[in-house]
């Protein structure tokens, strides 16, 4: 269970809770790192290994990154310091979507660095894993004016990018962010209260929609339901790696 702790800026779980989840997810095959065989030091055979050794990923961001350039595709381009592309591991398993950039993210270049972000690294540390180990982007990479909400063109410019993305790094569970996550992937209207708790699929790749830790910091009573799904979450790649050693 959560803390009854209403700091707005907190995703502490009880010290018991938090021991137990860290031992659930450290007993997880491959959110921290894929065993090497002692004998050659190479990666050992199974399931994930192709997705955690190869360089592909890496490569096709790169090369996604260089196609998207210095993008002026909608209007966005107009008052964007920086285009947000994504950060953490290509090679992650588990993949986060947000919704665009906001002031610190377009000053620095990098997604979920200002106060929402800070929540989000104390939910994936809650997790038991950290933000080098997993990938994190958003539906747009440029920050709209003022924060205001993306318009649906905005939206229809860069999720292609987003799409391709996810397929380069071939996450096995993805963790979507909020409504315009949510939507976007989902092809739905419907809001992010409607969509959560039950399990989807974005092209074959299991989901989990959750509320977006902007709205958790203005509505800290939602904590117990973000942390059960990322309890699912952490249930969705465990099953993925059923019968393979840590
Ligand atoms: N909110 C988002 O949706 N994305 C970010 O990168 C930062 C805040």
């Amino acid at each position: 269970m959560y803390s009854a702790e209403t700091n707005d800026s907190d995703f502490r779980l009880h010290p018991l809770e938090q021991l137990r989840w860290l031992l659930v997810s450290y007993s997880m095959t491959g959110l921290l790192y894929w065993p090497r065989s002692p004998e050659t030091g190479e990666a050992a055979p199974g399931p994930s290994a192709q997705g955690v050794h190869s360089d592909e990923p890496g490569r096709l961001l790169q090369l996604l990154r260089q196609e998207i350039g210095d993008c002026q595709r909608c209007r966005l381009h107009q008052s964007r310091t920086t285009l947000v592309f994504g950060d953490g591991s290509p090679a992650a398993r588990l993949v986060f979507v947000g919704e665009a950039p906001g002031y610190d993210e377009d000053q620095q270049g990098m997604p979920f660095v200002g106060r929402a972000g800070r929540l989000l690294d104390r939910m994936i540390a809650a997790m038991g894993t950290q933000r080098s180990e997993v990938y994190i982007c958003n539906v747009v990479k440029c920050r709209p004016p003022q924060n205001r909400n993306p318009s649906a063109d905005e939206v229809a410019a860069c999720s292609p990018f987003l799409f391709r993305q996810i397929e380069a790094i071939q996450p096995r569970v993805l963790c979507l962010l909020g409504n315009y996550a949510t939507q976007t992937l989902l092809q739905t209207t419907l809001n992010i209260s409607q969509l959560r708790g039950k399990d989807r699929y974005w092209r074959g790749i299991p989901v989990v929609a959750t509320f977006h830790p902007a709205y958790l910091l203005r509505n800290p009573a939602q904590k117990a339901s973000v942390w059960s799904d990322l309890k699912r979450v952490l249930e969705l790649l465990k099953e993925d790696n059923q019968g393979t050693p840590l």
